[in-house]
């Protein structure tokens, strides 16, 4: 289950451990991608929105060079110098090291601070908790040291180090996401350009995260494998990336590629352009429309991509099946995780039942389900804003 409100724990706990209030508070959210998926390190359309489960920290300067940081959620308390070089280790102090180490080289001035965090964007599950963790240190960093808050360059930062520190090879969706969102809006954000264009979630309609409890596996190897077949197929037409091959010009040149290269590169393709179909029939308030293309996105990630799972197949049938649903499709980078469903406002009691239930008896698990509101990107806060409330 989801705990409840990290912002009076991360508050509270402050007090305990240092003796007085916060200065200051950063919250960075997680977030669900409604269509665009594996798009993203092809230069391509995603289509996510920022969600109400976030990643929270209570933060003041010191003058020390270091920063002073309690997880709750990790029951853990480190001190990370910010002038010595850093060596690898394992667990979430990496996104830590792996963002002072980028802040250097880019010549970002860094002061310490000394702080407390906690979450509710649930771990592993494919709702971006890492990201999250990486927009709200740098959130931090970027209010004691008083930079200009650039979102974009700022998830381009977090990627690299995630890139770069914790070796994973992810694209640009979560960082930007997490750092842009935008209350009541999905994001159509152009992943060559880092254009972003908000698109507003109709009335009467919500996002429903689907939790199958099950957690992926080695997903990391599959997913780099996936990325550079997209990227062969790219170099074999001569082009950057995928976003600048043609669904004519793969068509032609089928009996020339390998077969599954082939299928990745046509689930791109075709990706892209239900991303921005998708776009239009929001705008339009045609959500018969967006459902059938979250369907056919579902689909293709299942057999072209292949990296959807049983738990990800059979609760997405579910849930289309349930009163209410315009569609549901695996969501993140697959293999386990989450899904996500959207959902007619008013069936949203009836669709709950009727999905817990169906879930339980088709696989023998029990589903967790969050009706999440689209928010704000990681954003800051004076202390004094909650303490006096
Ligand atoms: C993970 C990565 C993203 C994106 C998705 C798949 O969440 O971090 O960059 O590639 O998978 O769409």
């Amino acid at each position: 289950m989801v705990p409840s409100s990290p912002r009076e724990s991360v508050l509270k706990c402050f007090d305990e451990k240092y003796g007085n209030a916060p200065e200051y508070l950063v919250r960075a959210p997680g977030r669900v991608n409604l269509i665009g998926e594996h798009t993203d390190y092809n230069d391509g359309y995603v289509m996510p929105l920022a969600i109400d489960y976030a990643v929270w920290i209570a933060f003041s300067h010191i003058t020390e060079p270091e920063v002073r940081i309690h997880s709750i959620d990790f029951d853990q308390s480190i001190v990370m110098p910010i002038n010595n070089a850093l060596t690898k280790g394992e667990g979430w102090s990496e996104y830590l090291k792996g963002l002072i180490n980028i802040f250097k080289h880019s010549k970002f001035e860094i002061f310490g601070w000394k702080g407390v965090m906690a979450g509710n964007v649930p771990i592993g599950a494919g709702l971006s908790s890492s990201a999250a963790l990486s927009l709200a240190l740098t959130r931090a960093f970027g209010t004691v040291c008083n930079w200009d808050w650039n979102p974009s360059q700022m998830a381009r930062i977090c990627q690299l180090a995630e890139n770069q520190w914790v070796g994973v090879n992810c694209g640009i969706m979560d960082q930007m996401i997490s750092a842009l969102g935008q209350e009541e809006n999905v994001l159509l954000i152009d992943c060559r350009s880092l254009k972003t264009t908000p698109v507003p979630l109709p009335e009467g309609v919500r996002v429903v995260i689907l939790d199958t409890g099950t957690r992926r596996g080695l997903v990391d190897s599959a997913y780099n494998e996936r990325r550079n077949q997209c990227e062969a197929v790219a170099t074999y037409f001569g082009e950057k990336a995928l976003r600048d091959v043609s669904y004519k010009q793969l068509e032609k040149a089928k009996t020339k590629i390998d077969p599954i290269q082939f299928r990745r590169a046509r689930h791109v393709i075709k990706e892209n352009e239900r991303v921005l179909d998708c776009a239009e029939a929001l705008r339009l308030g045609n959500l018969d429309r967006v459902g059938e293309l979250m369907i056919a996105s579902h689909i293709s990630l299942r057999d072209d991509f292949e990296v959807s799972s049983e738990a990800l197949d059979l609760i997405t049938e579910c849930a289309r099946k349930a009163q209410g649903c315009y569609g549901a499709r695996m969501t993140g980078a697959g293999f386990g995780g989450c899904a996500m469903a959207l959902v007619n406002t008013k069936s949203i009691d009836a669709f709950v039942e009727q999905l817990l239930k169906d879930y339980a008896e088709a696989s023998g698990r029990e589903a967790h389900l969050y009706v999440c509101n689209p928010s704000d990107g990681a954003s800051v806060f004076s202390a004094e804003e909650f303490l006096l409330s």
